[in-house]
């Protein structure tokens, strides 16, 4: 149970007799009695960062997903290892794009005489096979903190950028922030011959989506966002961009996991909000921040979390604590080196944006 206190107990004495061995990353949407346990917590961006910055840790536990693990890997040292407390703890929106998929794309792209004009652009919720497509090709990763100064840098190298796996926050960043139109866009279904598009259309487009998403957030709808506003009147509307269009364009704010939590930081006392994201982290805010006089509560009425974010639990915590305590190294997630050479210059191209 989350609460078992021989649990929080083991957890505890395991990390207290690792020391400066682990450092511990928690993602925000991590259960509570997970994230207690991190060194840091954070979005996507902040935490592959903060990986990167921690070369004296010889395990980096990342209490978050296979993706985010992968990107961790590829941004440390050769001897740093890197462990995912559960290895089903995978992303459905990163599965949705495979390194076979995604090259069956290119000659299509190649085949239609555009792919010389075409960037890649990935979002960080992708495997570390598509990543190093992506740096292959001369394009970089983003997270939604940095997706628009990512896209920038694509346009300025190509023509046309082709947006993988999330088709929501690709429409979503070039129609918001660089100011295309929904017609700039295409969505390339893997699924389908060609993805079920004609020359003429990969030709006119200047953002090919991937049609993947999000289901979490693809819960969200505008009917979510009009109910919320009808029953708490004044109420502030912010949402991930994972979102669907339309749920974006009717919402007063948007952005990553941390800018939500920046957003309600400042907020002042008396303030209300709906917040379009993972049931675990909007479930922390609104208990931190009730004392202080927000309401805050979660956009749908019927409730999402990430259920494999919501793998990694305090039992698998505790079991990877003390099988590394005991030297016992468990579920490494290890990159093999020709996809991390690629997929790493990829994730620089990001990490070097203004
Ligand atoms: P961020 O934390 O970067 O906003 O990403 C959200 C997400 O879906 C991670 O899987
Ligand atoms: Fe993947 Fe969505 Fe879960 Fe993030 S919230 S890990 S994008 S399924």
């Amino acid at each position: 149970s989350p609460s078992d206190p021989d649990l929080v107990e083991r957890a505890r004495a395991a990390k207290e007799r690792l020391g400066d061995k682990v450092f511990v990353l928690g993602h925000h949407y991590q259960r509570d009695e997970v994230i207690q346990f991190a060194d840091v917590t954070g979005d996507s961006f902040k935490l592959a960062r903060d990986a990167a910055a921690r070369p004296e840790a010889e395990y980096i536990v990342f209490c978050g997903v296979h993706f985010m693990a992968e990107s961790a890997d590829i941004l440390t040292s050769d001897d740093q290892k890197v462990v995912l407390p559960d290895l089903a703890a995978g992303c459905s929106m990163a599965d949705m794009a495979t390194a076979e998929q995604v090259a069956e794309c290119w000659d299509v792209l190649t085949e239609a005489g555009i792919a010389e004009q075409v960037v890649p652009v990935s979002y960080m919720n992708s495997s570390a096979d598509i990543k190093a497509f992506t740096g292959k090709h001369g394009g970089l990763i983003c997270t939604s903190s940095n997706a628009e100064r990512a896209l920038d840098w694509a346009f300025e190298q190509g023509e046309k950028v082709l947006f993988l796996p999330d088709q929501h926050l690709g429409r979503n960043t070039a129609v918001r922030d660089l100011g295309l139109s929904l017609e700039d866009c295409v969505l390339y279904n893997p699924h389908k011959p060609n993805g079920g598009l004609t020359v003429e259309q990969l030709r006119a487009a200047k953002m090919i989506l991937w049609r993947g998403h999000c289901s979490v957030h693809g819960r969200f709808s505008l009917e979510s966002v009009e109910d919320v506003r009808a029953r708490i009147p004044g109420v502030n509307v912010l949402v991930h961009p994972e979102c669907k269009h339309e749920v974006v364009a009717a919402a007063d704010y948007v952005g990553s996991t941390e800018y939500i939590i920046k957003a309600l930081e400042a907020a002042p006392a008396g303030s209300k909000w709906a917040i379009g994201t993972e049931l675990n982290l909007v479930r922390r805010l609104a208990n931190r921040f009730a004392p202080e006089g927000k309401e805050i509560v979660f956009l749908d009425k019927t409730v999402c979390f990430c259920s494999t974010m919501n793998r990694i639990d305090l039992p698998h915590l505790v079991w990877t604590l003390e099988s590394l305590a005991e030297g016992k190294l468990v579920n490494r997630i290890e990159v093999d080196k020709e996809t991390e050479a690629f997929a790493k210059l990829a994730l620089e191209r990001m990490l070097a944006l203004a």
